[in-house]
């Protein structure tokens, strides 16, 4: 049997099991299983250590470990530049990579958002946005982050600067972000997410801009107010999904070598949040 998991507290609730279980039964790779493994925080390292002992080839990672599994394996480039690991290949040296980066700049691509010298403004300064903020930047876009503590921004671009290169980067408030045309807005914060879905993380009275595409990482619910509000304004909505699962097909095909039935994993996965 080929074993991977997932590690996280809690994890109960983590999509990725179904996600990837179902994809291996649409290829007939009925020599495969995906586990959910609960990890407490002050034991990280055993949820590296313990899954490799016990014959898993391959791990994500999810909250709260993402910054602390760092310290445990071998981070590539990308798991440098942001601080955070979401996918470990356990065959030799644990190496730590984070497939968010591409699963949400593959995710725009199959949408067709131009990138290259857009203005995008994320919304965020946690872990989705460094991601963002990462992949954004090496795609050729001038970046504005706006986040409701302006230090933590700071913060978040000043590291990805000294850890990912990344340059550019201003810090605004969503104010001083709509005064230039924008043509991307997206949202890494999670205001909007089920159960709070009447929430937005646009600010009362700020003008929206006319026009823009908006991708909110969101999932739960698949349409958000976010999304409502930038249909209303003329503009195009797209929600996260799509990330959850180009991720999660990176990951798929870093561990078996295959390319993932991304049309089985979307399939699942919104039935998997219709029946929640
Ligand atoms: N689609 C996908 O595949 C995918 C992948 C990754 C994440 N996500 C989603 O992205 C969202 C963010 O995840 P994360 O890991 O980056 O979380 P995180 O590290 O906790 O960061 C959350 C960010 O949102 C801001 N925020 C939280 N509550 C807010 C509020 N009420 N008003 C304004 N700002 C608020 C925080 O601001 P402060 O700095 O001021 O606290 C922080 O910058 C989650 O909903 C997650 O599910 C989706």
């Amino acid at each position: 049997m080929h074993k991977v998991g997932i590690i996280g507290w809690p994890i109960e609730h983590s999509l990725s099991p179904i996600m990837h279980n179902a994809a291996f039964r649409a290829l007939g790779m009925n020599d495969w299983q995906y586990d959910a493994m609960p990890i407490p925080p002050d034991i990280v390292h055993y949820g590296i250590i313990q899954p490799q002992r016990h014959g898993y080839i391959g791990l994500n990672v999810t909250i709260p470990h993402k910054e602390a599994v760092m310290f445990y394996v071998k981070p590539d480039e990308v798991a440098r530049a942001i601080g955070a690991v979401n996918t470990v290949d356990l065959r030799g040296e644990p190496i730590g990579t984070n497939t968010d980066v591409i699963g949400f700049i593959e995710d725009l691509r199959a949408h067709d958002v131009h990138l290259k010298g857009a203005r995008v403004v994320v919304l965020g300064a946690g872990g989705a946005a460094r991601a963002a903020v990462y992949g954004l930047s090496r795609e050729g876009a001038q970046v504005v982050v706006v986040n409701r503590t302006k230090v933590r921004a700071q913060e978040m671009v000043a590291n990805l600067s000294l850890n990912g290169g990344v340059q550019g980067v201003k810090v605004q408030t969503l104010d001083e972000a709509v005064e230039q045309p924008v043509d991307l807005i997206v949202n890494c914060t999670p205001v909007g997410m089920w159960p709070n879905t009447e929430a937005t993380p646009w600010i009362d009275g700020v003008p929206f801009p006319k026009g823009v595409t908006v991708y909110d990482m969101v999932y739960r619910p698949e349409v958000t107010q976010l999304m409502r509000q930038v249909e209303q304004h003329g503009g195009r909505a797209i929600g996260g999904l799509g990330m959850l699962v180009r991720q999660g097909a990176v990951a798929f095909k870093l561990w078996t070598g295959r390319d993932a039935p991304l049309d089985v994993m979307f399939t699942v996965l919104k039935e998997a949040l219709q029946a929640r």
